[in-house]
Formats: structure tokens, sequence, C-alpha cells
């Protein structure tokens, strides 16, 4: 499973990225607003720590101008994916942009027929929100399920990408659902290589090293 950072913090993501495991980043306009930046310089930021897909959000609701939208933020770099919103909307501009070549995350996804129109109109990536459907009561992992078992039954080839993710069980859960990306927070990602026996591990072999010369 790949692994996305779902933040704009550039110190964040250079921490996730020197640990070697982050294959590309997700951005949106609350967490782009969260830093008090431009939008584009930010991701150029961001382009030049991650060499991988990096998601950009559009805002426009009406065709024409979501379509001039994604086409401009397309442009800003070779790795920026360009992030839509499900909608009528944005399924007629995902069809029209990915067959120009533009790579789209179909964002806001809370349903695998939601999924499979993404995947139909020709995304790249669609991304489930597991949180926040399991916040709303559902069962986010069940939704992924179902959208990478719609996907393999008819070889769709977007890829899912867990999104929305509040824990590292939420990240196990989308591996084992056979989700191919998960984009996490930066917390959750430095909280997914802790464990509280690993930490009394080393103080015991620390100590027990000790108790002979150093090699
Ligand atoms: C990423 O693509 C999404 O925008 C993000 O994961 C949403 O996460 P949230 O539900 O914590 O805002």
């Amino acid at each position: 499973m790949r692994i996305f950072l779902d933040t704009a913090n550039i110190d964040d993501i250079r921490r996730g990225a020197a640990l070697g495991v982050v294959d590309g980043v997700t951005t949106n306009p609350t967490l782009v607003a969260r830093e008090g930046v431009d939008y584009k310089t930010r991701v150029l930021e961001i382009c030049d720590v991650v060499d991988g897909p990096i998601s950009a959000e559009c805002i426009s609701m009406e065709l024409e101008q979501l379509v001039a939208e994604a086409r401009r933020v397309a442009a800003w770099h070779p790795n920026v994916v360009v992030k839509i919103p499900m909608s009528e909307v944005g399924l007629q501009a995902t069809k029209r942009l990915s067959a120009e070549g533009i790579k789209i995350n179909t964002t806001l996804v809370f349903s695998a027929n939601q999924a499979l129109l993404a995947a139909k109109a020709g995304t790249t990536f669609v991304s489930p929100f597991v949180g926040r459907l399991n916040d709303a009561g559902h069962d986010g992992t069940e939704v992924i399920r179902e959208i990478v078992a719609t996907y393999d039954a008819f070889n769709l080839p977007a890829q899912v990408l867990a999104a929305s993710i509040r824990n590292p069980r939420d990240v196990t859960e989308a591996a084992l659902a056979g989700a191919h990306i998960a984009t996490i927070p930066a917390a959750v990602l430095f909280q997914m290589i802790q464990h509280p026996l690993t930490d009394r591990g080393i103080e015991i072999f620390l100590k027990d090293a000790q108790k002979y010369a150093p090699v």
C-alpha cells in the first residue's frame, strides 16, 4: 500500500519525507487555509520535497469554470493531481479532463456508487472519507471494501485512496480492506512508528549493552 501525507504543513512534510516511506501528498482548502499561505506556492514547495502525486483541490462549481481551473492547477507541476469533489458537474469535468491526460482525485466520496461513477468518468484516484463516514455512524472500512470489490470485479483502473484517516487503526483497516493508498495526517504517521513494547525493548537492550565492551 502506498502512503501519502494528508497535510499542507511543509515542516511536517519534510519530516515525513525524511522517513523514506511517503509516496505522495494530499491537500485541501481547509489544510491550506490553516497554513495561511498561497495555494500554488505551497503546492510547488511540496513538489520540491516529495516526488510523487500531489493533490490540489479545485473549488469552481460551474462546469466551464471548473474545467478551466483544473487545467490551470494541473499546469502548476507535472506531479500535480487535480482534486475534484464528487458531483454531477465534477463527473462531467472528470470525463473531459481525464481524456486530456489530466490526473484527477475524486474527493468527498462516501459510497461505492459514487466511486463507480468516478471510475467510469476516468478518475485516477477516488478518495472515500473513512473518518467522516465513521463520525456519521457509518462503516468507513466497509465502504472501502465495497469500492475495492467493485473495481476488482470490473477491472476498473482507478485507485482507492483512503482519506479522512483519524488514527493508526484506520490505516490498518484500510490496508486490510484493499485500499491502494492511505493519505495520513502527519501525527498519525508518527504514531504508527510507536509501540510501548518497542520503547521498553530498546530500554532493556541499552541497559544490557552496558555489560559488554562496545562493538
Ligand atoms: C484528503 O484528501 C481529505 O481532504 C482529507 O483526508 C479530509 O480529512 P478530514 O475528514 O480529517 O478533514
